[in-house]
């Protein structure tokens, strides 16, 4: 992986899809990002405690952890319009609570510490996997947490990463006939496998609080794009002085229709 990668002017623009997504923001989105959140996030891990979360994408989760009890947040993302999206979701959700948005890029974090380090489906997008992860480890303060979501690795992510890449420098027209493509194959599998495409959709929605077209959308563009298996990150995170509390992961694929993140919570110990 080459640094010219890091370049963000080569990046897919996901705080567009963000914007957007947000625009129809509402209490039943938040509450789902919630319960989603405390599947890997106990309120008692959260209460009082500093939280950063890098590549805030929408700051549906920044908002999740001060619903949930964390004292401060700190947002961060390095597209210009994920953090206004997130600074407005916070103001209009959480305005007299204690949390700051900022455009930053994972690496350019200074190491700071905070009791709770998230990145949910980020560090996989920076060009530099293993450096972000490095650089997320960095902001653990003594016994913190750290929760990582990350692609996993399937036979198919080769052809995902060209797709991506491709997707991204492609003009609208484009991207809208690949995304009708992608969903038109997508539901005549779910026919296939008796699966009611439109159920798929609905439950889909409160899953993370996002939309299932939103994330079409941020799947198919999703560039840079590295994947992980968990026995992978596990064998990296682990020696750097951390100890796995949980993890939710998925059961492996080829990938046809992608990858999905597994995720992780890590403890510091030393
Ligand atoms: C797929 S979105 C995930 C957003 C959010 N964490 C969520 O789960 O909804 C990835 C986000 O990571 C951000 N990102 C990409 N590279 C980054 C970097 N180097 N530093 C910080 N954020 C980055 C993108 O701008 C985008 O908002």
């Amino acid at each position: 992986m080459t640094n010219d990668l890091k370049d963000v002017s080569r990046h897919f623009e996901f705080g567009e899809n963000w914007q957007d997504y947000a625009a129809s923001l509402d209490e039943t989105h938040v509450k789902r990002a919630m319960t989603s959140m405390e599947r890997l996030l106990t309120k008692e891990e959260l209460a009082d405690r500093s939280f950063l979360e890098i590549g805030s994408g929408s700051g549906i989760h920044t908002l999740s952890a001060l619903r949930l009890g964390a004292k401060e947040v700190y947002a961060t993302d390095i597209d210009p319009n994920s953090v206004k999206t997130t600074s407005s979701v916070l103001q209009n959700f959480a305005p007299d609570q204690n949390w700051k948005s900022e455009e930053k890029s994972v690496f350019d974090l200074e190491t700071e510490g905070f009791d709770i380090v998230y990145s949910w489906g980020v560090l996989h997008h920076t060009g530099d996997m293993f450096g972000a992860i490095d650089k997320a480890l960095d902001q653990v303060s003594p016994s913190g947490l750290v929760c990582l979501a990350l692609y996993r690795k399937t036979a198919l992510c080769w052809l995902w990463k060209i797709e991506k890449k491709f997707y991204t420098g492609a003009p609208e027209g484009i991207r809208k006939f690949l995304r009708g493509l992608f969903v038109a194959i997508f539901r005549a599998g779910c026919i296939a496998k008796g699966i009611n495409f439109k159920n798929y959709v609905d439950n889909y929605q409160s899953d993370r609080g996002m939309s299932y077209y939103h994330d079409i959308h941020d799947w198919m563009g999703g560039y840079p794009y590295e994947s992980i298996t968990p026995e992978a990150l596990i064998t990296y995170v682990e020696p750097k002085g951390y100890s796995l509390v949980r993890s939710i992961t998925r059961p492996g694929g080829i990938g046809i229709f992608g990858a999905g993140c597994d995720e992780f919570v890590f403890r510091k110990t030393s």
